[in-house]
């Protein structure tokens, strides 16, 4: 699988699901190789593994350019699946994630600010899929609260651009910012408490989600 997880506006998650999804892949296919890429000029995702005291369950290398879709096949040639983060803003680097995956995830958080950016992101994969008619891409509600509806105008425009919106949804937890501030993912977190519990599942039905699109 190739995922590439995309939204211009910064701060949505795009970098935590990343690795979270990455975790989820390498734990429970303990045969299969995971890259993540890291395009992001910050290097979160890097920088987040080399702080690591132990190594991760998978691979992270920085890619920062606007021609990943051509150095793919030959750097992920030994992974059987592929996690590519991407930077808010930078269009190039952008449309260059779209050409190189197969299942785009649009992580929104539920509020209405995200919904701008968010259409902004959908236009642009829309007119990389000139080239690449076969890609999908779904809306993923990232940091849902259990007493916040999603915005009506989120849910509206989703609807009225015919966007596919994922079923799963990822709660706003601590043990996401607690996990990177270690070093680590929410499943390597000590401990084991009723949010890592919860968190955990989440990641976890969405990765199965994710197979089941890829499946059809
Ligand atoms: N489900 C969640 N629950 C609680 N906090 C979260 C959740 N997802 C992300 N966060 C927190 O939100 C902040 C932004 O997340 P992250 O860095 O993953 O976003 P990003 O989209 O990669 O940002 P950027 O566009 O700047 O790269 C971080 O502090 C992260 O710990
Ligand atoms: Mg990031």
């Amino acid at each position: 699988m190739i995922i590439g997880l995309l939204n211009q506006k910064g701060g949505v998650g795009k970098t935590t699901l990343a690795i979270s999804l990455a975790d989820a892949l390498a734990i429970s296919n303990k045969d299969e190789r995971v890259l993540l890429i890291d395009p992001d000029p910050q290097q979160s995702a890097l920088s987040w593994s080399q702080a690591k005291d132990v190594s991760p369950n998978f691979s992270v290398i920085g890619l920062s350019t606007k021609t990943i879709h051509r150095d793919l096949p030959e750097i992920s040639k030994n992974y059987q699946h592929v996690i590519i983060d991407s930077p808010p803003r930078v269009t190039d680097i952008a449309r260059s994630v779209v050409l190189a995956s197969e299942l785009i995830l649009i992580p929104c958080t539920p509020c209405v600010f995200s919904v701008w950016a968010f259409e902004e992101t959908v236009s642009l994969i829309q007119e990389a899929s000139v080239f690449k008619p076969d890609i999908k891409y779904a809306i993923l509600i990232n940091r849902k609260s259990s007493n916040t509806l999603i915005s009506k105008s989120l849910v509206k425009t989703v609807k009225s651009m015919n966007i596919k919106m994922l079923k799963s949804m990822i709660s706003d937890r601590v043990i996401f910012s607690t996990a990177s501030l270690q070093g680590k993912s929410i499943f390597e977190i000590q401990g084991n408490n009723q949010s890592k519990k919860k968190a955990s599942e989440e990641v976890f039905e969405l990765m199965e989600e994710i197979q089941e699109i890829y499946n059809k």
